[in-house]
């Protein structure tokens, strides 16, 4: 069978598709456009098939291609990590702004396949960074990610700030789980493929972030931030925990499609 009839043969996305089997055959797209009427071995072809059905029945692209791309990095994931999103990126643009402010010892918390931690020292290659996962399958992905891009990070398994050094950091970066555990988003895209301990950040959503901006004092430098992500629709609350806590210069920022998304403030005690 021709690229092009097997192309034709699979009920899903058309994007998808071509992604699918551009990667098993190990080409790009503008070689398989080129070569859309030339036969695909028999193996590729089976094995694309296979993907395929399997995309019908919900599984993220990304899972089966095995990456994602995010921020200038090829990421390699697996059903241990959280898929980054795009909406990341401007969570990675902020702590850059702080590392060009004078931060040099960052702590990435919840970082699953190592997104932030890895795109913030792609960039910024002067800093010392850590960063902390709570499952050691996804802290594995993330360590192989730092390995691959040639990137050095400590990667650390602790539940939050239990293992971390206190009185340390400059910046504290995360983007936790912050779904409430009966939310319907949950059933939606790629969200029933992905790591519950990804997602859900407890019964109102708000707990893992409750918690980061409870104790994210006592591992602070003075002077020094924290940066949340959080859902479109937390911004006040994550803001108002910030300022109860007595964090300054509380503020959100948005994401391309203009959600609140994102809020930090700085320890000046
Ligand atoms: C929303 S994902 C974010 C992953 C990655 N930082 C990103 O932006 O793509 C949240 C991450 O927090 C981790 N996590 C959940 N509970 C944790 C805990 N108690 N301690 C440390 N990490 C935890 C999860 O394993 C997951 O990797």
């Amino acid at each position: 069978m021709t690229a092009r009839e097997l192309l034709q043969q699979v009920a899903i996305d058309r994007g998808d598709a071509e992604g699918l089997l551009a990667n098993a055959l190990r080409v790009n797209r503008a070689w398989l456009f080129a070569h859309r009427d030339e036969p695909v071995d028999d193996s590729c072809a089976e094995h694309f098939m296979e993907q395929a059905r399997a995309r019908a029945e919900g599984e993220p692209l990304a899972y089966l291609l095995g990456y994602r791309d995010f921020w200038s990095l090829r990421l390699n994931v697996n059903r241990d990590v959280l898929i980054p999103r795009r909406e990341t990126e401007h969570l990675v643009e902020w702590a850059i702004e702080r590392i060009d402010a004078g931060a040099q010892r960052i702590l990435d918390l919840g970082t699953g396949s190592g997104a932030i931690a890895l795109a913030c020292k792609s960039e910024r290659p002067q800093v010392e960074m850590c960063a902390v996962d709570g499952c050691q399958e996804a802290l594995s992905c993330a360590r192989a990610n730092g390995e691959s891009l040639g990137l050095e990070v400590d990667w650390l398994y602790s539940d939050w700030f239990e293992k971390v050094p206190p009185n340390y950091w400059d910046l504290v970066v995360s983007n936790p789980p912050y779904i409430a555990a009966n939310d319907a988003h949950l059933s939606r895209g790629d969200l029933p493929a992905e790591p519950a301990l990804a997602l859900i950040g407890g019964h109102t959503g708000l707990e893992s972030i409750d918690h980061i901006v409870a104790g994210a004092p006592d591992f602070l430098r003075p002077g020094g931030w924290l940066l949340l992500e959080h859902g479109f629709d937390q911004a006040e609350l994550v803001a108002g925990l910030l300022r109860t806590k007595g964090f300054s210069k509380v503020s959100t920022r948005r994401d391309w499609s203009g959600h609140a998304r994102m809020t930090g403030g700085q320890w000046l005690n």
